[in-house]
C-alpha cells in the first residue's frame, strides 16, 4: 500500500516537471489545420531505433512512413535529409546533432522533436525548403555569439513555398541569425500565398535576429517568451503578415517587433551595408503582449488578424513561467 502510494506520487511528480499546468503539448495551428491536412509524420508505420549516423540516415531517406527514435549523438558529416512521412524523435533526454545539419526538401509531413541541435557548421540547423506539414517541436538549438553574426547560419529557417508548418515548444539560444522564412526578396512569385507558420510557446535568450523575420507569408506568433533578444526579435517585411499576441519580452531585446523592410541599426554586425532594402511588411497586433522595455515599430497595420483553427492562449502573466518549465529538450515523454 505504502509503496504504490509513492509510486504514484513521483510519477504524479514526473508529469508535473515535464508538462507544466496548462500546457497543452499536442499539435496546434497551421501545421494541423489547413487546406491538405494534418500533420501526422510516421503514424501508421513501425517504430525503429538508430544509434548511428548510417542507421539514422537510411532510417529517415525514404517516402515510407516511419517513427525514427535517434539514441545518443550524432555528429553528421553531411546534411541529414529526411523523406516525407517521417517523425524523427530524440530518444530518451534528446539526441545530439552535431556539425551538419538537416534538410527537408520538395517533401511533405515531416515531425521532428526532442533533438539539440547544436553549432551547426555547414548551414542551418534546420532547413525546410519547399515542404508542406511540418512540426518542429521540442528541440533545443545553440551555437555562440562569439565568432560573429555570419559564422553559423540559421537555426530554423523555412523556404522556398514551404507552408502549413508549426514550431513549437523550442529553445532557440546563443545564436545570431534565429529563423528566417522567406529567403530572398526575389522570390515574390514563389513565395507570395504560401510560409503559413504558426510560431508558439517557443524560448528565444541571447539571440540575434530573426524570430522570426518573415517574407512574402503569414505567421501567427503567440506566447513566446524572448529574453536578450539583440536587435529585431520579429521582423515582417516584403509584405510579410505577422499576427503577434500573447508574447513576452524581457532583459536587453531591443526591438520586439518590426515592419520595415530597411532594417538595419546602425551597431547592427548582421547586414552588409546595401542588404536587407526591401519594402515594409504588416503586422496585427492580437491579445496583448508584455514588450518589456523593447521598442516596437509598427509601419503598416495589416488584415491578418484571425487564423482559421482553434488555439488555446497562456495567460500573459503565466508565459514565462510556463514557456521555461515546457519548452526544450526532455519534456514530451
Ligand atoms: C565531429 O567530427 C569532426 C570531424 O568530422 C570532429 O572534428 C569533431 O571533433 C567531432 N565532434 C565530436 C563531438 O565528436
Ligand atoms: C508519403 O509521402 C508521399 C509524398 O512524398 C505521399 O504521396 C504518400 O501518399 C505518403 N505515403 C503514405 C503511406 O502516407
Ligand atoms: C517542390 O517539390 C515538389 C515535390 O513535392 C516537386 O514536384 C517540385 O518540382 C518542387 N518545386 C521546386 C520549385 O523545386
Ligand atoms: C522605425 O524604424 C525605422 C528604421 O530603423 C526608423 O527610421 C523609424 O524612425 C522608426 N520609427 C519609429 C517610430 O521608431
Ligand atoms: C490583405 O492585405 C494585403 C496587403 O494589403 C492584400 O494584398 C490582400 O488582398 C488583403 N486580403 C484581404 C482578404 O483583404
Amino acid at each position: 500500500m505504502k509503496l504504490s502510494l509513492l509510486a504514484s506520487y513521483s510519477s504524479l511528480a514526473t508529469i508535473a516537471s515535464a508538462n507544466p499546468a496548462g500546457c497543452d503539448f499536442s499539435l496546434v495551428g497551421f501545421g494541423k489545420d489547413n487546406p491538405i491536412g494534418p500533420t501526422t509524420g510516421g503514424k501508421g508505420g513501425p517504430t525503429v531505433t538508430v544509434d548511428t549516423v548510417d542507421a539514422l540516415k537510411s532510417a529517415v531517406a525514404d517516402d515510407t512512413p516511419r517513427i525514427v527514435y535517434a539514441k545518443g549523438t550524432f555528429n553528421l558529416t553531411g546534411r541529414l535529409s529526411i523523406g516525407s512521412n517521417k517523425s524523427l524523435i530524440g530518444a530518451g533526454k534528446g539526441a545530439n546533432i552535431l556539425q551538419s545539419g538537416i534538410t527537408v526538401k520538395d517533401k511533405t509531413n515531416v515531425i521532428i522533436r526532442n533533438l539539440a541541435i547544436r553549432k551547426i557548421l555547414d548551414n542551418d540547423g534546420i532547413t525546410i525548403q519547399n515542404t508542406t506539414r511540418v512540426w518542429v517541436d521540442h528541440n533545443e538549438f545553440s551555437s555562440d555569439l562569439s565568432n560573429g553574426p555570419d559564422f553559423y547560419d540559421g537555426q530554423c529557417d523555412i523556404v522556398r513555398a514551404s507552408d502549413w508548418i508549426t514550431v513549437s515548444w523550442n529553445y532557440f539560444h546563443d545564436h545570431w541569425k534565429s529563423s528566417l522564412v522567406g529567403n530572398s526578396d526575389a522570390l515574390r512569385d514563389v513565395d507570395t500565398g504560401h510560409l503559413h507558420i504558426t510560431y508558439h510557446h517557443n524560448y528565444w535568450r541571447n539571440e540575434g535576429t530573426r524570430g522570426p523575420a518573415g517574407r512574402f507569408g503569414h505567421q501567427h506568433i503567440f506566447n513566446n517568451l524572448y529574453e536578450d533578444f539583440l536587435y529585431q526579435a520579429i521582423h515582417s517585411r516584403s509584405d510579410n503578415q505577422v499576427l503577434v499576441e500573447g508574447n513576452v519580452f524581457r532583459g536587453k531585446t531591443r526591438e520586439a517587433l518590426s515592419t520595415y523592410g530597411l532594417v538595419i541599426p546602425e551597431d547592427s554586425p548582421n547586414t552588409s551595408p546595401d542588404g536587407d532594402f526591401e519594402i515594409d511588411g504588416f503586422a496585427n497586433l492580437g491579445a496583448k503582449n508584455d514588450w518589456g522595455s523593447a521598442r516596437i515599430n509598427i509601419t503598416q497595420v495589416g488584415n491578418f488578424t484571425r487564423v482559421p483553427y482553434k488555439y488555446k492562449l497562456t495567460p500573459l502573466k503565466k508565459v514565462e513561467d510556463v514557456v521555461k518549465a515546457g519548452a526544450g529538450l526532455n519534456r514530451i515523454w
